[in-house]
């Protein structure tokens, strides 16, 4: 063997060359992977507690495993381990580093394991704590809209469709439409932890392993839901993180619709809303700018998590049974997708506080565009006319009321009366703005009343949300 060079690889035994620096470069891990350190060293003592409860190792090899990955959770904590690519990735450095201290014992950690199950199991630990602190930060946004939509519940503005003044509205109503967005996001969450919470170590390297190993006693310990049923899906499977990045391109999908309408709001000739200095930059040219670079830039990372989704999609596609390396680049896009949508809605739950809302401006821009229309038709059905025949005469009044220059609630009597027979003089009370709104009083419906009934609703969303 005076030919075999001096490996450091713990796979290194069948080799008889080292590995080129350009392969090393191209296939280490550590770089990215090592911030599964914690959640493989909590892995890998539930392992070792298993292999001692089944017999397969001692009660002292047990424990001088756990003492010394423990330590070296400490020293990864406190910055001093040294991260080394020529051991590929987490798993391998973490490994190494517990031989070096411990000795013998160390090298007894992987029996009844591979990388391939092992990894599997670390990022489904790693993501379910993601998903944990990503519902606490939806949560938070949500609760800011919750407030801020009861403070306006009798705000008006005007509701658009095609961009064009529809009907009115009130601001709290709006704001709830954003929360009910993320209550779905917080709930599709929820339900693909379920998913994410299933245990695929024990599959080995693909086809199980042949000592009597308690996948039930390692799963309780990591407190997984159950054990994955199949040990070839166990170790290839990436659905779980396919479906993470699914929820999360649907919340940045979400928070770059309220940040279009904050771009929107923030323009002078919308002018609803101003957001507090702290949360928007200036120009280096123009001195009157500010800008609300949160929200676009909100929009603009949309795409990357978008990005992370049709990377994952696309890595899996085409990959046989069982596990590819190509899984290993998995990583990257999921770790992306977490970053940003933490960074985003982080970032949302402080902007939102952060927001003056321009209620003059707004109602002044609801008193313009015939807001009031369909309202002036539903009191013609009211006074039996069919509603399409209302609808025409409405249109008609309308297209005059432009012509003249005038609001509907311009409109005299007698100028209704060349388009519309039926109309009172309670038309007016009708044609007002919170007439209009106070209508439209059911569940669901634009009402102050409503928003304020919603309002507690979220609220008891939420109170109920902390403890699931
Ligand atoms: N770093 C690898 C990954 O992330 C770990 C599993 C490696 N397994 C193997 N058979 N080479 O996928």
């Amino acid at each position: 063997m005076t030919s075999k060079h001096t490996t450091v690889k713990p796979w290194g035994g069948r080799f008889t060359q080292a590995t080129d620096r350009t392969v090393e470069k191209f296939t280490e891990s550590v770089s990215f992977d090592y911030r599964l350190y914690r959640h493989d060293i909590t892995g890998s003592i539930a392992h070792a507690r298993m292999l001692v409860k089944t017999g397969i190792l001692t009660e002292k090899e047990g424990e001088l495993i756990v003492t010394g990955l423990t330590a070296i959770l400490e020293q990864i904590e406190s910055g001093q381990f040294d991260w080394k690519i020529e051991l590929e990735d987490v798993h391998m450095n973490i490994e190494s580093a517990l031989v070096k201290r411990i000795g013998e014992p160390g090298k007894k950690l992987h029996t009844a394991r591979s990388r391939n199950d092992q990894v599997a199991t670390d990022l489904r630990l790693y993501l379910r704590d993601e998903v944990d602190t990503i519902r606490n930060q939806l949560q938070a946004v949500m609760q800011a809209l919750a407030e801020l939509a009861g403070r306006e519940a009798e705000t008006i503005l005007p509701g658009l469709t095609h961009m064009q003044v529809a009907q009115p509205i009130t601001f709290g109503h709006h704001m709830l439409a954003w929360f009910e967005m993320l209550k779905r996001d917080d709930q599709r969450l929820q339900d693909c932890r379920k998913r994410i919470n299933i245990m695929p170590l024990g599959a080995a390297a693909l086809a199980g392993t042949d000592f009597p190993i308690d996948r039930h006693y390692t799963s309780g310990l990591l407190k997984f839901d159950s054990v994955a049923a199949n040990s070839l899906d166990a170790v290839s499977d990436r659905d779980f993180a396919i479906e993470f990045c699914a929820v999360a391109s649907i919340i940045m999908m979400h928070l770059s619709r309220f940040s279009e309408e904050l771009v929107l709001w923030m323009n002078p000739q919308f002018g609803f809303i101003d957001l507090a200095d702290a949360y928007c930059t200036g120009s280096s040219i123009m001195p009157q700018k500010k800008n609300p670079d949160i929200p676009e830039l909100v929009r603009g990372k949309t795409g990357r998590v978008y990005g992370d989704l049709l990377a994952l999609l696309t890595l899996m596609k085409a990959q046989p049974l069982a596990y590819n390396r190509d899984n290993q680049e998995d990583k990257l896009s999921l770790f992306d997708a977490i970053d940003t949508v933490e960074a985003c809605l982080s970032v949302y739950a402080g902007l939102i506080p952060a927001i003056t809302v321009k209620r003059d401006r707004m109602l002044q821009a609801a008193r313009q565009g015939y807001a009031t229309a369909t309202d002036l038709a539903d009191y013609l059905v009211k006074t039996g006319l069919p509603f399409r025949d209302a609808h025409e005469a409405v249109g008609q009044t309308v297209n005059y009321a432009i012509a003249q220059g005038k609001e509907l609630s311009g409109l005299t009597l007698e100028e209704f009366g060349r388009f519309c027979s039926n109309v009172k003089q309670d038309i007016y009370g009708v044609l007002e703005l919170s007439g209009s709104v106070n209508a439209r009083d059911h569940v669901g419906g634009t009402a102050p009343n409503q928003v304020k009934v919603a309002v507690r609703e979220a609220q008891e969303y939420l109170n109920a949300a902390k403890t699931t």
